[in-house]
């Protein structure tokens, strides 16, 4: 697994220095460099002036040593708002933002509204305005080096949630040793483990008894790397276990529940009891996979079996009533926690580790309930 957050606490002439390069380009000389003679003389800038900006530069360096957040500014942006997952790690992301001492005021929330040119725009803004980090879920992964280079040219911190850019990217803020973090929970283990959810059911998957799992995949966006994985990874899940499995049809739709159910409907009319699992990628199309079979008249847990991945509130109590074999918790409490640690870590001129990460929880009937309590 993947690395822990790893908090470095920086010496006092690291905290100045990187007071001095995020500062007014004017604040070149704080207190520890004493003799600028010449270029006090050049400078025109009246005595009163100076003294702000070195007011202005302690001040600065007091907010980076003691953590002071409250007049700092954070730009979050999320691909899109009607995304159920994303809405909650949004409005976790925000109140924790601000039990940390962010004042609500100064974290600015924006919905890329699933277009990458609307997003790019709004990066350009929160860089125009000068926030002190940036918390970003692209609508594109692949968007993620020109995102990148923006921000760091502009000597804002970055963190990444959700949708995580490639091994190329991430090895270059590690080469370049920049301010840039992403993160995220492993899409391979969600995958996995709604693979393993069915395997546990033993001979009692094969509902038609040809020693096969014959089954629907309905996939997220295609091109992100939680898709890929899940849909890859469930699939492995019973391969590894022995399983022969026969894949009926496998499609995109989109993370969205009208699509998914679109998706089932026709599944279920092309392949009626042929049907035996439907694997989602999301609990959003689970629930929409769901109205599908209900509409079909098939029953959940008795002649077809489906799973999802997040629990979502609703995705729980149709585990907890039988009408969803199972979930994964796709924590978005620990996720959404974390990225603001990492970001009130670079607010305060400490580093991050590249990868953050985070691990999913198997949820079947028998801890929904719990996992309930625990989201609602
Ligand atoms: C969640 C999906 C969500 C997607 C957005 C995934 O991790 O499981 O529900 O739509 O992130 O990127």
């Amino acid at each position: 697994m993947k690395k822990k957050i790893v908090s470095v606490i920086l010496a006092a002439t690291m905290v100045a220095g990187m007071v001095a390069g995020c500062g007014s380009s004017n604040s070149s000389a704080p207190a520890a460099a004493p003799e600028p003679a010449a270029e006090t003389k050049e400078e025109a800038a009246p005595a009163a002036e100076e003294t702000a900006d070195a007011a202005e530069t302690a001040q600065a360096a007091a907010d980076a040593t003691t953590g002071d957040l409250s007049t700092k500014k954070v730009g979050v942006c999320i691909y899109q708002f009607s995304d159920n997952f994303m809405t909650l790690f949004r409005g976790e992301l925000e109140n924790y933002l601000v039990s940390q001492g962010f004042s609500k005021e100064n974290i600015t929330i924006v919905d890329g509204a699933n277009d990458q040119a609307t997003q790019t725009g709004q990066i350009d803004n929160f860089i125009a305005a000068g926030v002190d980090v940036l918390i970003i879920n692209p609508v594109n992964s692949s968007s993620a080096e020109t995102i990148t280079d923006k921000v760091v040219a502009a000597n804002i911190p970055l963190v990444y949630i959700n949708r995580e850019p490639d091994a190329t990217e991430e090895q270059r803020w590690q080469d370049n040793g920049w301010n840039v973090t992403y993160v995220g929970c492993d899409a391979r283990q969600s995958g996995t483990m709604q693979g393993e959810m069915i395997v546990d059911l033993g001979e009692a998957a094969d509902l038609n008894g040809d020693g096969k799992i014959q089954y629907v995949m309905v996939e997220g966006d295609p091109e992100n790397v939680d898709a890929q994985y899940r849909t890859e990874f469930s699939i492995k899940a019973l391969t590894d276990a022995g399983i022969e499995v026969e894949c009926l049809t496998d499609q995109v739709g989109n993370w969205q529940q009208d699509q998914a159910q679109q998706i089932v409907a026709n599944a279920l009319g092309q392949y009626g009891e042929k049907i035996e699992v439907v694997f989602c990628n999301n609990d959003a199309m689970a629930l929409g996979a769901l109205q599908a079979i209900e509409s079909a008249c098939r029953v959940v847990g008795e002649d077809i079996y489906l799973v999802g991945v997040d629990a979502l509130s609703e995705a729980l109590e149709d585990v907890i009533a039988g009408t969803m074999t199972g979930t994964v918790f796709n924590d978005h409490f620990s996720q959404s926690h974390s990225a603001a640690d990492a970001a009130i870590n670079f607010v305060n001129g400490e580093t991050n580790d590249y990868y953050i990460g985070c691990d999913y929880v198997k949820v079947t009937s028998d801890n929904a309930q719990e996992i309930l309590d625990m989201v609602k």
